[in-house]
């Protein structure tokens, strides 16, 4: 009895520790099982909601980043992101580069240009030098880059510590890059984060993970089969639940990767750190952006990460066009099985995108000029017509900046659209293409002129603007009524279906192509147009757009369009300082030569200031005369409100940049008055209700009219911070500042000076060619016979002195103004104005 009981007893203490060692196994193989599932990444489902369009506001009025929208179920999520308000950052990237010459740095630029995104860049500080974030209440930057992840971990502590901040705070993501090389260690962790990093490795089969919160444009469940280029990734691994991948691939061969587990786990080589270790939602590429898939998740974490503040949007217009049909030497032209490949690519490419269709550009005079087989590639061509696009090339592919005359080229023109019509050829498109987009820009007005009569042609396109490259910075505009859109690619149709479009309609989302242009094919489709959105205005306010230091653009530049057309020198004013004396004497000069006069604006042609910089360069060149000698001819022209319009200089210096500059300065207390009588004599009401005293003291609750005409009596007259506009942009030796007390006293003495500065010849005589006039008060010009020839009435104007107390009060008002002149005088090394040495002895400055 005492036996069997010792003996249960042994046998039931075996089972307990039977059920213990059971136990003990299955926590172990539960372990096991959330390690290895956490530590080898696989594809997950995909996302429940699809993320928003571009503009930001969903996510915006979510609180800035989106959440996380897929919890992997194997995880417990601690912490969710804070919501943030992203209204209170600037959309600009902050990217932090190696060194401007850094070739990853330059590529991010590259997509950050392409894509119309703002921003910023800076060499990665190490320590201490970190730029300002913030600008009063608002945070500078929506995205911090780094180029080098490194700097980004390795930051000093205060350093580090500010970003992270400012990062948490605005909800400022951060994108960085791991780019191995041969000193990068094998394995190792990324500091301060529960991430470890293998490097240099082969990848192959890249997967994209659907599950992934940031993807966009990047379509899900794709996989690019293959080895992936290099043998220098890096891929990421954590068992931390704020990692998900985004990119997954296999490793090339199964010896060097025991470390990272089974041989066909799929590792993440770019993940998205969901901010749930730190509250900071980042993008770490294992790799830089050259494989293309990584240019698209490029951009989808810009998106994500800013909240689709800075975003590309699902919707592309492309259009393929096929130039030049019909044209080309015998043995050259398409025969009737290039034109059934052109069909079998169309249909093939309307399997990726619906009703795609080539856009055929016919130049009619040459059709049936090729050898018989081509002439039946022609027939071919327009037996199908209705299944092209069709737009005007040009009837006998002539450059349309070598016709000068209009009518000749709308005749041309006509011929084409004669042929079309004859063939049945649709005419309706409003799109035309010139041949090597001659004339589009530069501008040649008549071809212009000649599309709308002719075919009432709306858009074209052109990829001369502003230059050819870097295609990225080329931008459309619009002319005349007429829209120019810049292509990105030409490529030969041979290329066309090549595997980049396929694989490029294929990885991206839901891309509703309205239209295919020639124009294809950047592997991540980042290049490609948007509808009109880069379109400007005005053509050529780009400093680098300038025809004139173009050797291309003078080559396809109408022969009447010479860039000796334009003046070399500009008087620009300020207004009732005597320009128009200074115009009347300096057109006496044999050599110098005004604009025509405007009809609108009279002497002035008021280009750089206003409205009419719009219509661009062939509209301010026909202002001027052929010079009968390029170089001893002075062309010049003067608009008195350009001294103190702020976008003049830059806008002539653009056009202009070895023009000479005459700024006409008197005190300008008189030229307040001046311009308030001015106002008087054209009737102003507000002038006319006001003394000029009141004008000039009136306080900010004055009426607005009134503050408006005080502001444009005195603010010209701040003679100093309106030449400081001009020096930013023209060197202080081609400015010259003429002394307008001195013109009116002594004219011949100031015009040998402008002449000297000048350097114009032969040197005139003006103490022969100018003639006091008792009567007017002024110097006139002196007819044949002694006759004076002076300004008009509304030169010289009588009117009563102004009164002591405003003299007293203006005098004070410009005093600091005065002193500033007086400092940037003496530091170009300028003569001081008489009237500007009176002010100083009359006042007790010092
Ligand atoms: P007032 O009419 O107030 O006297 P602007 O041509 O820039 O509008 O400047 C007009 C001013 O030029 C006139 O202002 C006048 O004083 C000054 N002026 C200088 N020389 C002149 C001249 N030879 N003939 C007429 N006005 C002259």
């Amino acid at each position: 009895m005492g036996l069997w009981k010792l003996v249960r007893g042994v046998r039931q203490l075996e089972l307990h520790r039977l059920i213990l060692v059971l136990i003990v196994f299955c926590l172990l193989s539960m372990a096991f099982l959330a390690y290895f599932v956490s530590n080898s990444p696989k594809i997950k489902e995909a996302p429940p909601m699809p993320f928003s369009d571009c503009g930001g506001v969903v996510a915006a009025a979510a609180g800035g980043q989106r959440a996380p929208l897929f919890l992997p179920p194997f995880t417990v999520r601690q912490r969710t992101v804070k919501a943030v308000d992203n209204s209170r950052t600037e959309p600009v990237v902050l990217v932090f580069v190696e060194s401007i010459y850094s070739q990853l740095g330059q590529e991010i630029v590259a997509i950050l240009e392409s894509s119309r995104f703002r921003y910023h860049t800076e060499i990665a500080p190490s320590k201490g030098d970190m730029p300002t974030l913030m600008e009063r209440d608002i945070a500078r930057y929506a995205l911090v880059i780094y180029e080098n992840i490194l700097k980004y971990v390795n930051l000093d502590a205060w350093n580090r510590d500010l970003l992270d901040k400012y990062c948490a705070e605005f909800g400022v993501g951060i994108i960085g890059f791991f780019k191995a090389n041969e000193n990068s260690l094998l394995s190792a962790q990324l500091k301060g984060f529960p991430l470890f990093l293998h490097s240099n490795l082969g990848l192959r089969d890249y997967h994209i993970n659907p599950a992934a919160p940031l993807l966009y444009i990047t379509k899900p469940n794709e996989v690019e089969q293959g080895p992936l280029p290099g043998d220098d990734w890096t891929v990421f691994q954590s068992n931390h639940s704020t990692y998900e991948p985004v990119l997954l691939a296999l490793t090339k061969s199964s010896e060097a990767l025991a470390h990272l587990g089974p041989h066909r786990a799929l590792h993440a080589t770019v993940v998205q750190d969901l901010g749930l270790h730190d509250g900071i939602q980042r993008v770490l590429f294992g790799n830089n952006i050259s494989f293309w898939l990584h240019k698209l998740i490029f951009v989808d974490a810009i998106a994500y990460l800013t909240g689709k503040r800075l975003c590309l949007s699902l919707e592309r217009h492309l259009l393929v066009d096929v130039d030049d049909i019909f044209v080309g030497k015998e043995g050259t032209r398409m025969k009737v099985t290039d034109v059934k490949a052109l069909l079998s690519t169309q249909n093939k490419l309307q399997t990726l995108v619906p009703n795609f269709t080539f856009n055929l550009g016919f130049s009619g005079k040459f059709y049936h000029a090729g050898t018989e087989e081509e002439d039946e590639g022609d027939d071919m061509l327009l037996q199908h017509r209705h299944e092209f696009w069709w737009f005007p090339h040009m009837w006998s592919h002539m450059q349309p900046h070598l016709f000068h005359n209009v009518s000749v080229l709308a005749e041309q023109m006509r011929l084409n659209m004669q042929f079309a019509q004859e063939h049945g050829i649709p005419t309706d498109m409003g799109y035309a293409v010139a041949p090597h987009h001659s004339g589009v820009y530069p501008v040649h007005s008549q071809l212009y002129e000649a599309w709308k009569s002719v075919w009432g042609i709306t858009v074209t396109s052109t990829e001369e603007y502003p230059h050819l490259r870097p295609a990225r910075h080329r931008r459309g505009f619009i002319h005349r009524g007429i829209k120019v859109k810049h292509c990105h690619f030409t490529v030969k149709l041979d290329n066309l279906i090549q595997k980049n479009m396929k694989e490029s309609v294929r990885f991206c989302q839901e891309i509703k192509i309205i239209l295919i242009h020639l124009i294809l094919i950047d592997t991540a489709l980042l290049q490609l147009d948007q509808k009109y959105s880069n379109i400007v205005k005005y053509y050529w306010n780009l400093k680098k757009t300038n025809p004139c230091h173009d050797k291309r653009h003078k080559d396809i530049w109408s022969k009447e369009k010479t860039c000796d057309r334009l003046p070399k020198f500009l008087v620009i004013g300020p207004q009732k300082t005597g320009t128009s004396a200074l115009h009347s004497f300096l057109t006496l000069h044999p050599a110098i030569t005004s604009n025509f006069p405007s009809p609108v604006t009279f002497e002035e042609i008021q280009f750089f200031n206003g409205p009419n910089y719009h219509d661009g360069i062939d509209w301010y060149m026909d202002f001027f005369p052929f010079p009968s000698n390029v170089s001893t001819d002075f062309m010049f022209e003067k608009s008195a409100n350009y001294f103190d319009t702020e976008v003049v200089p830059k806008r002539a210096a653009a056009l202009l940049p070895r023009a000479k500059i005459l700024a006409l300065l008197i005190n300008p207390v008189d030229r307040a008055y001046s311009w308030y009588q001015h106002q008087r004599a054209h009737q102003d009401p507000v002038a006319i209700n006001h003394t000029f005293h009141e004008v000039v003291t009136a306080g900010p609750s004055a009426s607005k009219e009134l503050l408006t005409l005080q502001n444009r009596s005195l603010k010209p007259g701040t003679y100093a911070t309106h030449l400081e506009h001009w020096l930013v942009h023209y060197q202080a030796r081609q400015l010259h500042i003429v002394d307008g007390t001195l013109l009116r006293s002594n004219p011949a003495l100031v015009m040998d000076g402008i002449q000297q500065f000048l350097g114009v010849t032969p040197i005139f005589n003006y103490t022969q060619a100018l003639v006091f006039d008792e009567g007017k008060g002024f110097w006139c010009q002196r007819l044949e016979g002694g006759r004076p020839k002076c300004l008009g009435k509304s030169k010289g104007r009588k009117y009563p002195e102004m009164a002591p107390e405003t003299r007293a009060f203006l005098t004070e008002y410009y005093r600091e103004h005065n002193l500033e002149l007086l400092r940037l005088l003496n530091l170009l090394g300028q003569a001081l104005p008489t009237w500007l040495r009176e002010e100083l002895q009359s006042t007790s400055w010092s």
